[in-house]
This record gives structure tokens, sequence and C-alpha cells, in this order.
């Protein structure tokens, strides 16, 4: 079958369905072209939980869907590959966290929505890449403990001196990898174009950035931004919405190692299975869920930076 009518197939059973597509700013292009919402994590984890839709089809992975289930516990939330994981999110486990916040009793633990449920419900309060340093400032304690992001850890420590911060030693294997070298060539050969980064990336990295910010901040600075061209420090599959919204700008990447190979497992054959099939659904635990809710809202309820 060709893209076009597994597209057509896919929207017209989930229409049929009662069926919201969301999909995070990495998935492909063909899925992002049919998602009813794209965002980065934070505004899917709104949608999620804001919808009338009482079934949800999430095209990201898997701590992303949790979070749905974790927010809209009587809607069906179903994950298009079982298999899309984030590497990152498996560097910190219930247990482990448990043993450092032996280690640090009077700390808060903030912890980045990417990490498993049972994580988020040993923690005081989550954050992603969009409101991070507001959810740090928001905190009264003088000592967090940064999970599981060291890169996006050490970033929220530059911008709030006031706070004692320990770092968890986790990281993203697809932003960590970026190098000095390849920024610096970028730039040299494209001069004018500034160059806006994801806080996964390492410090050095960063301090090269014109713009930190998280997957959707960048959309909103291309497209003020009078400059014509851009460097993109993040996964590739960013370009879809960058080069639709800002037809007339250019985007470079660095690197051809941006890509994040679970953001890349769902195609559009896995969406139409999982609308035709109901499965694989993504549940959380009750007790687990309380919990990880408690840090979500606590959240949710501070403003974007
Ligand atoms: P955002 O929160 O910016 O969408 O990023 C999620 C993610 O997985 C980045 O690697
Ligand atoms: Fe996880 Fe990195 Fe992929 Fe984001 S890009 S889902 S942090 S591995």
């Amino acid at each position: 079958m060709n893209q076009k009518s597994l597209q057509q197939q896919i929207k017209q059973l989930a229409a049929e369905r009662g069926a919201l597509l969301i999909a995070h700013n990495y998935e492909r292009d063909e899925i992002q072209e049919i998602a009813d919402i794209t965002g980065d994590s934070l505004a899917l984890s709104i949608e999620a939980e804001n919808t009338d839709k009482q079934v949800i089809v999430f095209c990201g992975v898997h701590f992303m869907a949790e979070s749905a289930a974790i927010l809209a516990p009587e809607k069906t939330v179903l994950l298009p590959r079982a298999d899309a994981g984030c590497p990152m999110a498996d560097m910190v486990t219930p247990e482990s966290l448990r043993a450092l916040k032996q280690q640090h009793p009077d700390a808060t633990v903030v912890t980045y929505v990417n990490t498993s449920a049972a994580v988020k419900a040993e923690s005081d309060i989550c954050c992603t890449s969009s409101n991070a340093i507001s959810v740090a400032r928001s905190i009264e304690a003088k000592k967090l403990l940064l999970v599981p992001d060291r890169n996006l850890g050490h970033y929220i420590a530059s911008q709030v001196p006031e706070k004692e911060c320990i770092l968890w030693e986790g990281f993203c294997p697809t932003h960590d990898q970026l190098k000095v070298a390849e920024i610096k060539q970028a730039k040299a050969e494209h001069p004018d174009a500034p160059f806006m980064v994801h806080p996964e990336c390492p410090p050095a990295i960063l301090e090269l950035a014109d713009h930190i910010c998280s997957t959707s901040g960048m959309y909103e600075y291309a497209t003020k931004s009078p400059a014509q061209k851009f460097i993109v420090g993040t996964e590739n599959g960013i370009l879809w919405r960058l080069r639709k919204e800002n037809p007339n700008k250019e985007f470079i990447m660095p690197s051809r190692s941006l890509v994040c190979p679970d953001m890349k497992l769902t195609r559009l054959e896995d969406v139409l299975k999982c609308l035709q099939t109901m499965e694989p659904q993504v549940t959380v635990p009750e007790n687990i869920r309380i919990k990880a809710k408690q840090a979500l809202d606590k959240m949710l309820a501070i403003p974007r930076d």
C-alpha cells in the first residue's frame, strides 16, 4: 500500500475510533503529517489530559505515552511501537534513585519527564526542557537532585547558581554525541546562522549556542528571528515542521548523527495496526500513577520559562 492511502486509512479509522493522533516533534515526517497535534513533551502531556477524545494514539516513546496514561487514566493510550523506549529514561531506576535520596534527605528531587512512571513516583516534581528553569526557581529547598540528564542538570545549575545541584549521570545518546568541532565547522560555513540547541547537549556545546530551548522553543525562535539560516542542535525530526512553517528559511544540521533510533521506530503501518487492534496499550499501576501524577501536576502548575 502506498503512503498516501495508508495515511488516509489511518485518518479514517482514527475518526471511527474517536482517537486523537499525537506525534512528538522527532517522529518521521509522514507520521507528523497526519498527526492532529505535534509538540514537545510538555505540550503533548497537556493535550492528552485536556482532549475530549477517549483514545490517544501516542506516536513517540514509552515515557511520553506513560505520562499521558498518568494524567488521563480514564482514556485508552496506545503506543504504536511498544519497543520505542528512551535510553536516557533507562539510566535511572526507582531503586537507584531511592538510594541517592537517602544520601541527600534535605534535597528536592527534580525529575525530567524522560523517565519511567516509577521514577516519577519517587520524585518531588517533574520538569521538561521547556520549563526546567522555572521549575528549579520555584523550589524552596536550597539543594536539588536533578535526574537523570547530566547535561540538562548542568544547564539548570548554571541558571540557578543560588541552588546546590546534585546531578544524575544520565544522558541522551543522540544529543550527547554532538561535537564542538562540528558546531565550529557549521558556524564557519554559515557565519550568519544563529545556533539553536536543545539542553540535552553537553555543556561545551551549549556554550556555543545563540539560543537554548526545547523542541517547541525552536519553532518559535526560527519564526520570530529575522535570521534566514539556522544551525539546529537537536534530533533531525524537527526539520519537517521548521521547514513547513518557514519555507524561505534554511536549516542546517551540523551532524549526521542527530537521529534518535527509538523515535524513528514508528511507521505508518504500526499506527494503522494499533488502531485496528487497539494494542499495545500503555497503563500504569494505580499506586505508582497517583504518586507520579503529583510530581507531574506540580510541574504543570508552573508557567513555562
Ligand atoms: P522535548 O521536551 O523538547 O520535546 O524533548 C524531548 C526529548 O526526548 C528530547 O530528546
Ligand atoms: Fe530519549 Fe534522546 Fe531519543 Fe529523546 S532523543 S527520546 S532523550 S534517546
